[in-house]
């Protein structure tokens, strides 16, 4: 006898009954569907141009020796030289080659318990965002790293800006933790300079140290803008994208861009998982990359994992 119309849950706010919702659809049985991704690539495909495969890093295939990187449309904007001894220290190339089953891992909270480590893991290649620390967190948020991004934000907050040689040796030793290929943006003049500044000592270990190009990421988010998207895109989000340009199998976890989650109860989800941070998108529309992330999972395109890992 139970009467379900009283058991109807009475939401505080619609964002608590969004939220809610949002997490409803994404337990629901998911299957991948191959037709579809293929159709999403073949549109950025189409937006991207060469920029698609080719300059996602800065290597000597994409880059010749000499090649002058100008930043702005003006006559007098800043530009920077990549020298012959600069060009050496460069990737040879980087591959295009199609991954299997890939992970990206976001850095919300939601992470937290849900022990996806191991299917974290289970991927061919997992990318992680704003080099996360991993060792504790490996139950829930797994242990494999390929790529892991830093945005130049870590080394002013964590590494006085990389300015004097103890700061750089230390960001250097922690950023050995991770095992493949640390990624950074150098969208500027002064953010170009920094990479080649760590590029030279990264050439004097075993960690592999690449450099976004300067004309990939704004191909992205130009491609996101002309379908109604304004605020300036999310490393996560960038990382989901370059995946579906290579992997045939996306799994995302800890993307959760919300202060709550709305089961059976009300939960506090901090923002990330490690660290004791109060809530912010900042600058980025989390909104709007999320409903884009869910409608991909919708759609088969990806699967946007909520909840425990069986
Ligand atoms: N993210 C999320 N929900 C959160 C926190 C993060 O979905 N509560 C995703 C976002 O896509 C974000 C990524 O995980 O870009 C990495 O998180 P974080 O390091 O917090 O990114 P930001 O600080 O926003 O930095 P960035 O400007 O590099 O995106």
């Amino acid at each position: 006898d139970r009467n379900f119309s009283r058991e109807i849950w009475k939401f505080p706010t619609p964002e608590m009954e969004k939220i809610y919702l949002y997490k409803k659809l994404l337990t629901k049985e998911h299957s991948f569907n191959c037709t579809n991704l293929k159709v999403f690539r073949n549109e950025l495909q189409d937006g991207m141009g060469a920029y698609f495969k080719k300059y996602f890093i800065i290597d000597q295939q994409n880059t010749p020796a000499n090649h002058t990187f100008k930043f702005g449309n003006r006559k007098n904007s800043p530009k920077l030289q990549i020298s012959e001894d600069i060009h050496k220290l460069l990737p040879k190339n980087s591959t295009s080659e199609t991954i299997p089953r890939c992970s990206v891992v976001g850095n919300s909270g939601s992470i937290l318990n849900t022990k996806c480590g191991k299917d974290i893991d289970k991927a061919d290649f997992v990318f992680r965002c704003n080099a996360a620390p991993i060792r504790l967190f490996a139950t829930d948020a797994g242990y494999k790293s390929n790529l892991t991004t830093f945005n130049p934000s870590i080394l002013s907050k964590r590494y006085k800006r990389i300015s004097n040689a103890k700061s750089l040796s230390r960001f250097v030793m922690d950023m050995k933790r991770y095992h493949g290929y640390l990624w950074t943006p150098c969208y500027t003049i002064s953010g170009l300079q920094k990479c080649i500044k760590i590029l030279k000592v990264y050439n004097l270990t075993e960690n592999t140290f690449v450099m976004g190009h300067p004309g990939h990421f704004p191909k992205v988010q130009a491609f996101w803008n002309s379908r109604g998207f304004t605020g300036r895109l999310s490393s996560g989000f960038y990382l989901v994208n370059v995946a579906l340009t290579r992997c045939s199998e996306l799994h995302l976890y800890g993307f959760w861009p919300f202060p709550k989650e709305v089961d059976k109860h009300i939960k506090e989800v901090p923002y990330h998982y490690f660290e004791n941070m109060k809530f912010t998108t900042g600058r980025h529309d989390m909104n709007f990359e999320f409903s884009v992330l869910l409608q991909l999972h919708l759609h088969g395109v990806l699967k946007l994992h909520a909840g425990e890992c069986d």
